[in-house]
Parts: C-alpha cells; structure tokens; sequence
C-alpha cells in the first residue's frame, strides 16, 4: 500500500519522483537450513524533487540514506517501489539504456576516492567519461580544462594525480567528474561530511552556482539538518527506512511537527549564546533498533516520548499538514525548538 496520501509533493516541474521505494539487503548465514535476515533499508519512501531544484535527506547513519540515493543514482536496483527521471521511468533499466541513463543521472561520494583512479592523472580522471560517452570528440583537452575551470581548479593542474589535491580539492574533482557528461541529476552523498567546517562551505556554495548555471537538479543527502538548510527547497527527514517528515525548507525548520524532526533540530546550537543557554534539548533515549526487525507500528515508538497505543499497532502514514508538509506521525504538534 502507498504510505504516502500527501495530495501534491511539488510546484511546478518534476525532475526526479520516487515513489514506495523499497530497498532490502540479505545478510547472514544461509547454512544449515538457516534463513537469511533481511535488513529492511528503505521501506516505501515517496518523494518528488523538482526541476532545478534541491532535497535535502537527512536522518541519522544507518537510516537508508545512501541505500536510497544508490538506488535512485541506479547504482543499484531495488525491490519494490518506481522510480521517474522527468516522464520517464527508470526503476528496472538495464544493458544499454541503464548505460545511457549514467549520463543523465549522476553521483558524488562522501569519500572522493571513490570516483578517482589514485594511480589516473586529472585529465585521464576527466577523459574517461567523455569517451565512454562519445562526449567533445576531438577537444577533449579544452573539454578538461573548462570543467577544473567550472570547479574552481587552475587548469593548469590537469596533469596532475589526485594525492596533490587538499581534501577540499579532490571533492571539487569528485564534482568536475560528476559534471563532464553533463547530468540533470546529481545524487550528492554527504559531499562535505569529511571536510573541515572552513572548507565545506567553499564547495557548498560551488553546488549552489552550479545548480544557478545549469539547472541541476540535486538529492543532498547528509547527517546533520544544518548542513541541508541553506542549499535545499524541500527537505525530508529519514528514519530506519522510513521517511518520517517531510516539506518546503523554512516549513520544516520553523514548524517541525514530528517528534523525531523536533530532537534533531534541538540539537543545532543558535549562535545567540543566552538563547542557546535558555533553550530546551531534546535528548533521545535508546539506541535505534536493528533494521533487521523494526518495531511495529511506528518504528520510531522505542524512543518516541509521546507514544501511545496506537503507534504500536498502527503504521502512520506521511499525512500533508498543510503546504506540502508531510508528517508520519499519529500524535503530530508543534514545538518550540529552535
Ligand atoms: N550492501 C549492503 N549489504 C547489507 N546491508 C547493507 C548494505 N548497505 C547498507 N546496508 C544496511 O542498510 C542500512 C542502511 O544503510 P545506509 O548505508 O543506506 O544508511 P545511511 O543512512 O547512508 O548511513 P550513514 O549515515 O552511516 O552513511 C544499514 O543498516 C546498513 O547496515
Ligand atoms: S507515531 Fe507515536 S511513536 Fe511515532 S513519532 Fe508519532 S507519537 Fe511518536
Ligand atoms: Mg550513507
């Protein structure tokens, strides 16, 4: 069953919409007659990001983040659920069109390394797709240059090996990678959590001229919900596999109406020191269950301070609140938080 009765997700055009996704990996043994557990990573999470536009998907490490945006990138497939590039679907792509979707949809690592040879110099880093792609035949030397350009990289470096980069270098060659087929889509994978604070918001507000220049579209994903304020038009917030809140940025930051959106948001220290001093914290209890076996009912009920009954017995579904803003909660309230 959909879990998701929010009448409309997003103005204007639609780049990306996914919807019930599920994503499940099998682990353990299998010997001996045993069965295999199941981690139920990602279970029927909807949401639309529109064209030009930036989702920020934040929820602590272990919720399904990655799993989701692997999923959506088609990095890797998933076991339920569609998944819409603008009109067309891309959930079950294969062979040459899931090739040919790779220039359309693209993804940056946490971890730069991931998407860059240590043993490739820059330029051969930067060839690779356009050859894979047939992309600039015959100017692939000017093609190099203006991307380390667009990145905010001289040029001049292009022979050099990723080892000579700072940190904060390499993410730039992670995106200048992610740029050379020109996408609509890019999955950015935490792109900042490795970096110093002085260095993120260099490279935050590059992904924010790029998106200006090309209309990019972008899922940012990240641990922390200061990271994604300033970049996202919508953000959602994640939970063991379930997408528990989810709306326009200023909505959710202002009016958190899930428990869960609230304790993450309490945790954001306020420049202002006496209002930080005054204010009230919301520490959660508890550790998060095993993705394995989730609890019934709402999977956030074992550290839930308002749970009831109901939230036992009964899934709560993402219900709109009024602007787009969806919460999955049987007792949702405001709270001052910030
Ligand atoms: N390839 C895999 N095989 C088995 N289990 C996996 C695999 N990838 C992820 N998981 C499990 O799926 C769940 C979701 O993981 P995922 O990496 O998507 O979370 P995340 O929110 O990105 O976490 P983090 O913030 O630490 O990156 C976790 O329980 C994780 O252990
Ligand atoms: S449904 Fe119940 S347990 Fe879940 S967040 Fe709401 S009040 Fe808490
Ligand atoms: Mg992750």
């Amino acid at each position: 069953m959909s879990d998701r009765v929010v009448s409309e997700v997003v103005r204007g055009g639609t780049g990306l919409t996914v919807e019930d996704l599920v994503k499940e990996y099998k682990v353990g043994g299998g010997l001996f007659g045993r069965t295999r557990d199941i981690v139920q990573a990602v279970s029927d999470v909807s949401l639309s990001i529109g064209a030009g536009q930036t989702f920020g998907l934040v929820g602590e490490s272990g919720c399904g983040k990655s799993s989701l945006g692997r999923s959506v990138a088609r990095l890797q497939s998933s076991d339920g659920g569609t998944i819409r590039l603008g009109d067309d679907d891309i959930t079950t792509l294969e062979g040459g069109r899931l090739r040919a979707l790779r220039r359309r949809v693209q993804f940056v690592f946490q971890d730069p390394y991931a998407s860059l040879n240590p043993r490739k110099s820059v330029r051969a880093t930067l060839t690779e797709p356009l050859v894979i792609h047939g992309l600039h035949r015959g100017h692939h030397e000017r093609r190099v240059e203006e991307l380390l350009a667009q990145v905010g990289l001289n040029p001049a470096h292009a022979d050099r090996f990723p080892h000579e980069f700072s940190g904060g270098q390499r993410q730039r060659l992670g995106i200048a990678r992610a740029l050379a087929v020109e996408p609509e889509v890019i999955v950015l994978d935490e792109p900042v959590s490795a970096l110093d604070v002085s260095v993120q918001a260099g490279v935050l507000n590059l992904l924010d001229d790029l998106q200006r220049d090309l209309g990019l579209t972008y899922l940012f994903i990240a641990h922390d919900l200061s990271v994604v304020r300033h970049l996202s038009d919508r953000v959602g917030v994640m939970y063991l596999g379930k997408l528990v809140e989810e709306g326009p940025v200023d909505e959710l930051y202002e009016r958190p109406l899930h428990p869960y959106t609230q304790a993450l948001l309490s945790a954001i220290p306020v420049p202002d020191p006496r209002a930080e001093r005054a204010r009230e914290r919301i520490v959660l209890t508890g550790d998060v269950p095993s993705p394995v076996s989730p609890p019934s009912g709402c999977r956030f009920r074992t550290r839930c301070w308002k749970a009831t009954e109901v939230c036992a017995a009964v899934v709560p579904l993402l219900v709109d609140h009024g602007d787009t803003h969806g919460v999955a909660c049987h007792h949702p309230a405001e709270r001052d938080v910030l």
